[in-house]
């Protein structure tokens, strides 16, 4: 870390696990506990079943907006600002639909997933910021009478463009990448630490349990981020969490 000048992190839901937003993959609970996430987060299921998806979506978004930054995301803020004081290049590339980076101070965050906060119109492609919590109905409306869906991309959907171009760029110039509680199992996020290992980056990996990834790394922590980054980063450079 202290030899490196222009790091890339990579984030996934394990990061804003420690702050009580659970992770796709974690058993869903109470009323939602019969449903596959995977099953919910799709263009068709929408097309299907709109009150269905919205409430879901409204749900995460009620819980999301209970939740505040963890040590692993503070953290990376203060690297991001640490970096650039010192001149090097720095890029979040997140997974995470929860904002909650945005609410630790990080800045130019590449979202690839989108985020659960704005919601764009299917009738006028008006997006809003949709912050109140819950909705009143499902799914909400435009005000051109249009249904309106989160601004997630949803599995089978294209992620958007300029972020994964600026993403790609980003990786094949690093010469870290460091994936931090992701599963690195959906793509095209988990390609990007292969795309940047044959440009000759270190890749370093922290996640509660191995990936797909693990065998790839240089170091692979495991463990929770929300202890192991902050320890990382006191021992490289001293930091000390507010
Ligand atoms: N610290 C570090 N890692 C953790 C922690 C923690 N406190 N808690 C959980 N993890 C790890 C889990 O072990 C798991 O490997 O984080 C990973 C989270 O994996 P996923 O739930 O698959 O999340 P993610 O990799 O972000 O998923 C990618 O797939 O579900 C879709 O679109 C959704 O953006 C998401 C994408």
């Amino acid at each position: 870390m202290q030899d490196a000048s222009s790091i890339v992190v990579l984030t996934g839901a394990g990061v804003s696990a420690e702050s009580g937003v659970p992770t796709f993959r974690d058993v869903q609970e109470g009323l939602w506990a019969r449903y596959d996430p995977a099953e919910l987060a799709t263009p068709e299921a929408y097309s299907r079943d709109p009150e269905l998806v919205a409430r879901w979506y409204d749900w995460r978004r009620t819980l999301c907006s209970k939740a505040s930054p963890n040590p692993a995301h503070l953290a990376l803020s203060w690297l991001e600002r640490f970096s650039r004081e010192n001149g090097h290049r720095f890029n979040l590339v997140t997974q995470n639909v929860d904002r909650l980076h945005h609410a630790a101070g990080s800045t130019g965050i590449l979202e690839l997933h989108g985020t659960l906060w704005i919601w764009r119109c299917l009738r006028c492609a008006e997006e809003r910021e949709e912050r109140v919590v819950p909705f009143t109905e499902y799914p909400p409306r435009c005000s051109c009478g249009g249904l309106r869906r989160p601004g997630v991309v949803w599995f089978g959907e294209a992620l958007p463009e300029g972020i994964l171009e600026a993403t790609n760029q980003a990786a094949s110039e690093c010469d870290l990448f460091l994936s931090v509680g992701t599963s690195a199992v959906v793509y095209p996020a988990a390609g990007l630490a292969h795309s940047a290992r044959r440009r000759g980056a270190r890749i370093a990996e922290i996640n509660a349990q191995p990936t797909p990834l693990s065998p790839l790394t240089h170091w692979s922590l495991q463990g929770n981020c929300g202890e192991i980054l902050p320890e990382l980063l006191h021992q490289a450079f001293g930091y000390a969490p507010a």
